[in-house]
């Protein structure tokens, strides 16, 4: 199915069971410990046995000798894989360094041998005797050192401009100019990166937690020199992924590997300590924000440059994404630029761009309310643009920034914010209020599914769509529900198996609308097929309570199938609506912080997000993804950080003791709203995503009820009490 128009009324709209708070079909079996996770295929691979990733100890150089004898001979070992002895790997379209090294070493922690033996404790017992002699080589590490260096990326657009940018924020009477820092951070998720691979002569079942289905399958394929076809990915329950697993990482191509050489299936988590350095992270952003005003606070000139750097042939951090789109101003520019550091692969991480960029511009626009002497809610409508800046002919699909901002301003009770910081005491707290603009743009995949009936009436979707705990399964078989007027329980989705129709996938919160969308592309299909067996002509046709009728025509959906499974595929495909509007999504984030008058440490006390993300498919998974979201936002303000050692340049704090995330106790009661929004450009299922749009803002929300607390601007995250020590306020 084209999607190039925008959708009319559709049988989505009946809203019978899309829109309704429903639960996860999959908790019980996620709660009860059933749902089978990459490394917990038992039954089908009781054989298996275990490899340990052993990574490299220097961060640029060679390997000029390596001893694997002691390993070879230790007890129960099946083999010992590395790249001289593992045959001719090619590099995946999605990874920037090779998956194993060796001889050449391209970052800290690179696998450089996978040891298999019968048993775990065998597998890391043998790795440990594993000698290698390194040659070291200098690198870069630093960011604001090899910032001088940097260069113009190949990819995206470095370089925008609109008006004259320097000379309109020269003449601009109030200016605000200012640098932040973002760190770089790891996605920590829960499920470490883990993957069985198993070899049926030349055909390989992979077993892996991967968010990317199709274009795991590709890679892995290709960085083992074999057809495609003869790659089997399996991916139906992943313990969280923010990105991480987007593409395929040693663990997937070496339990592949590891398997050919033992002659057994073979299991690879990687180990938590391997994953900071080992995998992928969001690389640290340096960004310059000026932003010059009339004295009334309309923006005359707005310009966002950005630093990042990563490995050679990686990309930058898209930090100035925002920028183009969220605010009115006749002159504009941004810039980014990309250094070279030697540190691990930097890549996609929950809204790659606009997560860190936010992070900096909105404190920015605080800064500028300051400045200016006008309320920040009031600074940013007075801002707002309802076409693209940059083409002010194009408008954006559906644009609800103001009213998110309005409507959180009120249920937060933003009027009774202190506009003088440090005004405001709970005994020893310095409380505070801030908040900050949501904004994220909404993408659009092709999407395919395919949708059988059978016998009993129930609906079996099989699609590569994946759920990487975000409710996948459930909208997924809510869209069917809804179409095919079935109840809920009788749809029963399949996920996660390169065996199915090529789905979006989850990434860049396109998933829930594009897979959705896919899946109601096939069920129109199957509506057509199930009118015409039903005699009655489409246009006519009713679906509801599991049958399919037409004036006093009715027949039973199992009925029709009952000479054998009716099945429908599509695809919906998206044509250039994209681009003729502008598809985004907004918030407006409200936080209230305390923080502690003598230590200077943060707690969050409230928080709220007010979300304009088109039609909300599941209101209750959808809350899940935006309070999961402005979680790891507050761990962003206050406290992730990967902190690189310097000179030997690697990620020191590479476990979850060291790489600090928010737990329960650090989140108070959290409250999100979703205004009514239905958006026809973007599919006909006129939803948009939410899962990242929930992270964008909230830190830079933080970080300004911070300074509203205590009086202290920090401009480098994360917000941790040192950095505010020195200035706050004499305590009597
Ligand atoms: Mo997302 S960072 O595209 O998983």
């Amino acid at each position: 199915m084209k999607f190039d128009t925008p959708a009319q009324q559709n049988p989505i709209d009946q809203l019978k069971v899309i829109g309704k708070p429903t639960d996860r079909i999959d908790g019980p079996r996620k709660t009860t410990g059933t749902a089978t996770y990459a490394y917990e295929h038992h039954q089908q691979l009781a054989d298996a046995a275990y490899g340990h990733v052993v990574g490299a100890g220097i961060a640029k150089g060679r390997i000029i000798a390596m001893d694997t004898d002691a390993a070879r001979r230790a007890p129960g070992v099946l083999a010992v894989v590395t790249a001289a002895n593992a045959g001719k790997l090619t590099k995946g379209d999605f990874n920037t360094a090779q998956l194993l090294g060796g001889p050449q070493i391209q970052h800290y922690h690179q696998a450089i041998a996978l040891v298999v033996a019968e048993s775990f404790e065998q597998a890391r017992a043998a790795a440990g005797l594993i000698k290698v002699q390194y040659q070291r080589e200098h690198g870069a590490y630093d960011l604001a050192q090899a910032r001088a260096g940097a260069s113009v990326p190949k990819d995206g657009e470095p370089d925008t401009a609109v008006g004259d940018f320097a000379a309109a924020f020269a003449a601009a009477p109030v200016q605000l100019d200012a640098t932040y820092h973002t760190p770089d951070q790891s996605h920590a998720m829960m499920e470490p990166h883990a993957s069985i691979a198993r070899w049926d002569g030349d055909q390989l079942t992979l077993y892996t937690s991967n968010q990317m289905i199709n274009w795991g399958r590709g890679d892995v394929a290709k960085t083992l020199g074999i057809a495609r076809e003869n790659v089997r990915l399996l991916s139906p329950f992943i313990g969280g992924g923010f990105g991480g697993k987007l593409f395929v990482r040693a663990d997937a191509i070496l339990a592949a590997l590891g398997a050919r050489a033992a002659g057994r299936p073979v299991k690879v988590a990687l180990q938590r300590p391997l994953i900071a350095n080992n995998t992928t992270h969001r690389p640290a952003t340096l960004q310059r924000v000026r932003i010059g005003t009339g004295k009334d606070g309309r923006i005359t000139a707005i310009g966002h440059e950005s630093w990042s750097g990563d490995l050679p042939g990686g990309g930058p951090e898209v930090a100035v994404q925002q920028t183009r789109l969220l605010y009115a101003g006749a002159n504009r520019m941004t810039r980014m630029r990309l250094a070279v550091l030697d540190l691990p692969e930097g890549n996609a991480m929950r809204a790659p761009g606009e997560a860190p960029g936010m992070m900096a511009l909105e404190i920015a626009m605080d800064e500028l309310a300051e400045k200016l002497g006008m309320d920040p809610v009031e600074l940013r409508i007075l801002n707002d643009t309802q076409v693209d800046p940059e083409h002010p002919q194009r408008p954006f699909s559906q644009r609800q920034f103001v009213q998110c901002l309005r409507e959180g301003a009120k249920r937060f009770g933003w009027d009774a914010r202190s506009s003088q910081p440090a005004q405001v005491r709970d005994g020893r707290w310095l409380v505070g209020m801030g908040m900050a603009s949501g904004f994220r743009n909404n993408l659009t995949m092709k999407s395919a599914a395919r949708v059988r009936l059978d016998r009993q009436g129930k609906l079996i979707v099989e699609t590569d769509m994946t759920d990487i705990g975000t409710g996948s399964y459930t909208i997924i078989a809510q869209t069917a529900a809804e179409m095919l007027g079935v109840p809920l329980q009788d749809v029963d989705v399949r996920l996660g198996d390169s065996a199915f129709p090529v789905s979006a996938g989850s990434g860049g919160q396109w998933g829930a609308n594009s897979s959705t969308a896919g899946v109601y592309a096939a069920c129109v299909k199957l509506r057509e097929q199930v009118a015409e067996k039903a005699g009655i002509a489409v246009s006519d046709a009713q679906f509801s309570d599991g049958h399919v009728h037409a004036g006093d025509r009715r027949v039973a959906l199992g009925e029709l199938a009952a000479d054998g499974e009716l099945v429908a595929e599509d695809a919906i495909e998206f044509g250039d609506l994209g681009k003729k509007a502008q598809q985004s999504t907004f918030a407006g984030h409200f936080v209230e912080v305390g923080v502690d008058a003598y230590t200077g440490e943060t707690r969050v006390r409230r928080m709220l997000a007010v979300c304009a993300a088109g039609r909300i498919l599941n209101p209750k998974s959808a809350r899940s993804q935006v309070i999961g979201a402005m979680t790891m936002a507050v761990g962003a303000a206050l406290s992730e950080e990967l902190v690189i050692d310097k000179r030997l340049g690697f990620f020191v704090n590479h476990d979850l003791a060291g790489y600090e995330v928010p737990v329960h106790a650090d989140i108070p009661h959290q409250e999100v709203v979703f205004l009514d929004e239905t958006d026809p450009q973007s599919s006909p299922m006129k939803a948009k995503g939410v899962g990242e749009l929930g992270i964008c803002g909230v830190a830079a929300a933080v970080a300004n009820a911070i300074y509203n607390a205590s009086g202290v601007r920090v401009r480098d995250y994360p917000i941790t009490l040192d950095k505010l020590l020195d200035g706050l306020p004499q305590v009597v």
